[in-house]
């Protein structure tokens, strides 16, 4: 088996070339994805994607866990990063570490990625210098819906400004080896990527960051609840879903699926 990208080798790749990665969160997704990324996020995003969830609170370290495992069977080459889910890392740098190792015992994964910035420093220095590389999340952070809320964009005023620039030096300061940039202004995400030692991976973050990450399922338009402005459709898979299962449908009422072809026959 061929190694796999290191959480190293994909923090060595600012400057050189632009670090590719979408989430996964099932085997066969993995398959078709892990030929073409540097790493895979299996996101806490899956709770809505997935699970029809509002919002990603809900989700556990169990369910994590179970598509970690999922993704890292349908993979061989990339970097697979985890989300600690809401509840299982903010108590304190030891609970972090705890479910930080588990993810890590029970998948096989190589990295972590938590939310937050200047409170979450010490939690990430914790992690990385006892052997948990971790990927950081500043900007917009879902998790935090219930006291922010909502899903705007961030640095739209000098105060917003002042507080992801902050998050984002103690993030890195603190060991990352990459750090997701959500949902912010372009002269923001630039000044942040050419200021950290670290690479940046937008979302909604413009082109100014050293990679991007979409979620698949929007990308791919199957998962079509909204469609943020920073989403792009680079196929239209939900119309060819209804189109596919509307055709099945119509041929098992006329009878003309299954036809003898997929039909077993008695050998005589
Ligand atoms: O959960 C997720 O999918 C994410 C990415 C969108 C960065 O955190
Ligand atoms: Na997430």
């Amino acid at each position: 088996t061929k190694r796999r990208l290191s959480p190293a080798s994909i923090e060595a790749l600012k400057g050189d070339r632009p670090i590719v990665s979408l989430t996964a969160y099932t085997t066969p997704i993995a398959r078709l994805l892990d030929p073409h990324v540097d790493f895979l996020l299996v996101g806490d995003s899956l709770g809505m994607v997935l699970y029809g969830l509002d919002t990603t609170v809900g989700v556990t370290l169990d369910m994590m866990i179970a598509h970690g495992q999922a993704v890292m069977r349908g993979s061989e080459r990339s970097c697979i990063v985890i989300d600690l889910p809401f509840g299982s890392y903010q108590e304190s740098k030891e609970q972090a570490f705890r479910s930080a190792a588990r993810i890590l015992k029970e998948t096989g994964c190589s990295a972590v990625k938590l939310e937050g910035g200047a409170e979450m420093a010490e939690t990430v220095d914790f992690l990385v210098s006892r052997g948990i590389p971790v990927l950081g999340h500043v900007g917009l952070m879902p998790q935090l819906v219930n006291t922010t809320g909502g899903y705007r964009s961030v640095g739209r005023n000098e105060k917003e400004v002042a507080k992801i620039r902050r998050d984002a030096k103690a993030i890195d300061d603190a060991g990352a080896f990459a750090i997701v940039v959500e949902g912010t202004v372009e002269p923001v995400a630039r000044e942040i990527t050419t200021t950290l030692r670290c690479p940046t991976i937008g979302i909604g973050a413009s082109p100014a960051c050293d990679g991007q990450i979409l979620v698949s399922d929007d990308m791919l338009g199957i998962f079509n609840d909204f469609k943020p402005r920073f989403v792009k459709h680079f196929a239209e898979l939900a119309p060819a879903i209804s189109k596919a299962v509307e055709d099945y449908a119509n041929e098992v009422k006329a009878r003309t699926f299954p036809g003898i072809e997929h039909t077993f026959q008695v050998k005589r």
